[in-house]
């Protein structure tokens, strides 16, 4: 089966190479194939996919939205992988740096399909995802930021390798709470390769 990558579907091309964070690199690791989101994806990911914090209405409405995340990553802002088992082309969940790289910090978000949750999946994508970006991406430090009761995805941070550190107010919500991984602390045996 054809990766992403091969389809020509992506707009990951050579009119955005002076851009510093402008592809997306195929990681494999931990049993997961990362690779860039393309339309042919939409209807897949359609559950999960959200803009702004609002989920989409339809595919057409999650086509719009991944054109939008395509535009931020042209410009640098976000990177976004859709995580696939090894060996299977489906997009099973959603990882990513969405909110720019500002003091070379990234801030890892993800989503995973309801049916996937559960199995590890989505720790083994961030562990893939911090090391690339403290590797080869040359980031300092990688943050994520989550409610305080969503008890799956503080316990996948602390696995993955991440600390607890402080809270983040955002807009009028309810506080997050932010988790840090730097350096070694990163976590774990990740070792994506960078296809
Ligand atoms: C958070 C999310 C990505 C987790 O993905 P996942 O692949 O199921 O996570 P994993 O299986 O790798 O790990 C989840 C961990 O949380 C634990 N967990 C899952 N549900 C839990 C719950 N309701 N209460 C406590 N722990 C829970 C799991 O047991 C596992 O830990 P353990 O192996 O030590 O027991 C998935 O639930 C999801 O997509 N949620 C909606 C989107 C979201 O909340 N994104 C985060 C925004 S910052």
């Amino acid at each position: 089966m054809r990766r992403a990558a091969d389809r020509g579907e992506t707009r990951y091309g050579a009119d955005v190479t002076s851009a510093p964070y402008d592809h997306t690199p195929v990681l494999t690791g931990l049993g997961l194939t990362l690779r860039g989101v393309v339309e042919g994806d939409v209807a897949t990911i359609r559950s999960i996919s959200y803009y702004d914090g609002r989920a989409a209405r339809d595919d057409d409405d999650a086509a719009a939205m991944l054109r939008r995340i395509h535009a931020d990553v042209a410009r640098g802002d976000c990177l976004h992988w859709g995580i696939c088992l090894q060996g299977s082309d489906e997009v099973t969940g959603t990882v990513g740096f969405y909110r720019g790289f500002a003091n070379g910090i990234g801030e890892v978000g993800y989503v995973l399909r309801e049916a996937y949750r559960g199995r590890g999946i989505m720790t083994r994508a961030v562990r893939i995802v911090v090391a690339y970006g403290l590797g080869p991406l040359g980031l300092t430090g990688v943050e994520a930021h989550t409610a305080r009761d969503n008890a799956a995805s503080r316990a996948l941070l602390l696995r993955a390798g991440f600390l607890e550190a402080g809270s983040v107010q955002t807009g009028g919500a309810e506080a997050r709470v932010r988790y840090v991984a730097r350096g070694e602390r990163s976590g774990g045996p990740a070792t994506p390769t960078e296809a």
